[in-house]
């Protein structure tokens, strides 16, 4: 099986691309380094350094054999997304036309879609399953459920069939350290984390303690990075057994405070974090939750990270 990762530079594709080279899958990155790193490249995997919006060159490396397509390129900070929509709309949806059209051209029928749980907006429940309506509150959360929309149309008008896979908050490392490149600036609370950790900010600043939640911090469902890699080789797999395009949430379903994973921290360090608490992050929801029940049923996937400390351990290493 040859495997086509495009954005296998970055966090999560190449923890992607470790994943299929362990199962003894061919893979191929895909990656313009705008935000990968070259040392996340694996000997064992061919790269081509392309932008997604290079159609021919896109189409180009599609037509290499490739059985499947894993399609993680694409801006993700939302924030940003607020304020510079036109950057999103080009890298995210015209990037996804050419993706598709590519695969369409080169006859590759096999895609699996890096979504978010930002998809789904302000949760009217929890936890989250996939019947959960789609009201995104970012551009950024907009972009992913149209991605997830032409997705749709293009399996039904090309045969393209696809697996969406919505990430709560994806966190921490290879445990064996294979990956060495992290974000170049960091806008999540783990790579925050270990700059404070590491002496390079001052302290933690923690987004509001008057939520409705046991610690009035906001809760969240930190799924390893391992784990979400495991479940796109498993999603590969059951595409290419035949089976229908589908949509997962992955998380653990254990919800987990912004002070419990200080407190981890500290547990895991031995020393005292630095925090300071400032005002709510605008857009912030109090509790964000998977249910992963349709992953562990349909897909087989089981988180292995089921403890705070241990991905705090991995994401500190
Ligand atoms: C993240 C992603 C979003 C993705 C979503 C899926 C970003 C900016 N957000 O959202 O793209 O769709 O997961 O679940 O990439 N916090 C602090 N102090 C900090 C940083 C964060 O208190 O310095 C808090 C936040 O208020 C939040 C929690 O930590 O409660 C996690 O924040 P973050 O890592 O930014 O992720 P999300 O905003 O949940």
């Amino acid at each position: 099986m040859k495997v086509l990762v495009i954005g296998g530079a970055g966090y999560i594709g190449s923890h992607v691309v470790k994943e299929l080279l362990d199962r003894g899958a061919q893979a191929v990155v895909y990656d313009d380094l705008s935000s990968g790193h070259k040392i996340n490249l694996f000997p064992g995997a061919g790269f081509v350094e392309g932008d997604i919006l290079d159609y021919p060159k896109l189409k180009t490396a599609m037509e290499d054999g490739i059985d499947a397509v894993v399609y993680l390129a694409a801006k993700k900070a939302v924030g940003e997304s607020m304020e510079n929509p036109e950057l999103y709309a080009e890298n995210n949806l015209i990037g996804a036309v050419n993706v598709l059209n590519a695969m369409a051209k080169s006859n590759v029928k096999a895609l699996v879609f890096s979504s978010s749980a930002a998809v789904y907006g302000m949760p009217e429940y929890w936890p989250i399953d996939e019947e959960h309506p789609l009201n995104p509150i970012s551009f950024y959360g907009f972009t992913k459920v149209e991605m997830e929309r032409l997705m749709e149309w293009y399996d039904r008008l090309r045969g393209i069939k696809y697996t969406a896979l919505r990430y709560f908050n994806a966190a921490g490392y290879d445990a064996g350290g294979a990956i060495k490149g992290r974000d170049r600036n960091p806008q999540n609370l783990l790579p925050i984390i270990r700059e404070v950790v590491d002496g390079k900010r001052e302290c933690l600043q923690i987004f509001g303690n008057d939520y409705e939640t046991r610690d009035g911090t906001c809760v969240r469902d930190y799924v390893h990075v391992s784990d979400l890699a495991a479940a796109h080789v498993l999603a590969i797999n059951r595409l290419l057994e035949g089976k229908p395009s589908a949509v997962f949430n992955l998380g653990t379903t254990n919800g987990v405070t912004v002070q419990e994973v200080a407190a981890a921290t500290e547990k895991v360090t031995g020393k005292p974090l630095p925090v300071r608490y400032a005002p709510r992050r605008p857009g912030d929801p109090a509790v964000l939750v998977a249910s992963n029940r349709k992953a562990e049923t349909e897909l087989g996937w089981k988180p292995v990270y089921t403890s705070i400390e241990d991905i705090v351990r991995t994401e500190l290493a």
